[in-house]
């Protein structure tokens, strides 16, 4: 008696009840459906390690069965049967992701040997369940690195908030880890065994983004051949990621505030509403509070994703974790030849610190995994850096004044207090004294900018009165 269950999609009750009976004296246990809509809702509830479909079929065809076994990564088998035979679609539904495909009428010993094929094809897979599950650990906390306070505090609301529904609002700039921190709130939900989807705004086209989201019926507009699933729909049990989210149209905004209020939405030409049970993750590398306060980001969809805003920190603002940062990255590769005993210099890591990191920790992560592969000595130094991280560490040290310390030591408030006014002055006079922009150039506001010109007892030298 063999322990595999096989799910039949067909819309003839004879073609379903002749597999069965083939099957069934196989051994295996057979269950069926009559559209391809019921085999999905079979599909979601109980594990099969085959699914048989017809290519034609109401409600949601043979394609769109394969469509779901792939996107949701179902260990299960799909292989298709068309009556017309023609090799283009069965084309299709291998690309899609089919196994086989087999033509009407049907000969048993074909289905026979065809489905112990696919038996045998997933018994392989399953031996690489292993490396699928070292795939998961990846976005476990520990695969973020960052001992800084700024990322402590990141770690704390994401330990919080991840075993929660609530929406997550994630804020960054570009390469500072926004879906690395969308894929852990998912992977340590309770969602976590059901699928994170992706969805890059800013990367799909405006027109093709609403059958993407929604997904759409057949016939909805030229060019739609068949129903097809949406990612919201794909999501179901799981995630969605709407990444760059401040990339999404005007009219799009209204849809997705609409799914956040009802919790449902129709496929683009559909009817029929859909339950969205779904937790939503947003990201944008933009100020959205400015998009919001020049009418291109709806007020109220703001407020409704902002449930809980996450703020990933610029990598400059966290330099004291790019150490770890490389040996996280350095034993990424361990399959490189020399990059296990590599390292940087002192010099190499001093010049790194006070480099600005335009990308962030993508920058960085490339950086390391360029030098692993360029350098010929395990010792990584300063020179052997790119040139523009050179010049820009350059640039970046004239702030740090370049003082010895005397034998008799300093008085640090003085220093750190000189160390101020000389940066003010340096705002000031890269702003040609007008205040406001020096105040905005050092993240301060105008009127604590006053007090400490006020403080400092400077005075706007005599070049930069407008006579
Ligand atoms: N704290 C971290 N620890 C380890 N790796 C990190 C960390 N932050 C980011 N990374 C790595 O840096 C790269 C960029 O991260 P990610 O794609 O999450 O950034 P992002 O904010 O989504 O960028 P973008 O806005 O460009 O899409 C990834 O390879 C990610 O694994
Ligand atoms: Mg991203």
């Amino acid at each position: 008696m063999s322990n595999h269950s096989i799910l039949i999609a067909d819309d003839e009750i004879q073609n379903r009840e002749y597999l069965s009976e083939i099957l069934s004296d196989e051994g295996y246990t057979v269950a069926s459906a009559s559209n391809g809509r019921e085999a999905i809702a079979k599909l979601s509830q109980d594990p099969f390690q085959v699914v048989l479909t017809d290519l034609q079929m109401p409600e949601l065809d043979g394609l769109g069965v394969i469509q779901y076994l792939v996107e949701n990564k179902l260990n299960c088998i799909g292989i298709i049967y068309t009556g017309y035979g023609s090799v283009k679609t069965a084309v299709d539904a291998m690309r899609l992701g089919a196994f086989d495909y087999i033509t009407k009428p049907f000969k048993a010993d074909e289905i026979k040997v065809v489905v112990k094929k696919a038996l045998d094809h997933l018994a392989l897979q399953e031996e690489n369940t292993y490396l699928k599950q070292q795939l998961k650990a990846k976005y476990k906390f520990e695969n973020i690195v960052g001992t800084s306070e700024k990322m402590q505090k990141v770690f704390r609301l994401i330990d919080k908030v991840a075993g929660t529904d609530s929406t997550v609002l994630i804020f960054g700039e570009s390469g500072t880890g926004k879906e690395l921190v969308a894929r852990a709130l998912h992977y340590n939900s309770l969602r976590a065994a059901n699928p994170f989807v992706p969805v890059n705004c800013g990367a799909i086209p405006e027109e093709l983004l609403e059958s993407e989201l929604f997904g759409h019926e057949k016939g909805a507009f030229t060019g739609a051949f068949r129903t097809r699933i949406g990612r919201f729909e794909l999501a179901s049990g799981g995630s969605i990621f709407l990444d760059e989210i401040s990339e999404m149209s005007p009219n799009l905004q209204v849809k997705l505030l609409r799914v956040i209020q009802e919790r449902e939405f129709e496929r683009v030409g559909g009817v029929k509403s859909i339950r969205a049970d779904v937790r939503i993750i947003a990201a944008t590398n933009r100020v959205l509070e400015e998009e919001v306060s020049e009418g291109r980001f709806r007020e109220d969809l703001y407020y409704r994703l902002n449930v809980i805003p996450l703020h990933l920190p610029p990598l400059r603002e966290r330099v004291e974790d790019i150490p770890l940062l490389i040996k996280h990255f350095l034993g990424k590769y361990p399959k490189n030849k020399s990059s296990k005993g590599m390292e940087f210099s002192k010099k190499a890591l001093s010049s790194l610190m006070q480099y600005r990191w335009p990308g962030n920790v993508r920058e960085l992560e490339n950086l390391v995994e360029r030098m692993v592969v360029l350098s010929d000595s395990p010792m990584i130094d300063a020179g052997d850096l790119p040139d523009r991280v050179m010049a820009g560490a350059a640039a970046g040290s004239q702030l740090v004044p370049q003082i010895d310390l005397p034998e008799t030591g300093i008085d640090l408030s003085t220093a750190v207090n000189d160390f101020e006014k000389n940066i003010i002055i340096l705002a000031l006079n890269k702003s040609n004294w007008v205040k406001n922009r020096a105040a905005k150039l050092l993240h301060v506001n105008r009127t604590t900018l006053v007090e400490k010109i006020k403080k400092q007892k400077l005075q706007k030298p005599s070049e930069f009165n407008v006579s």
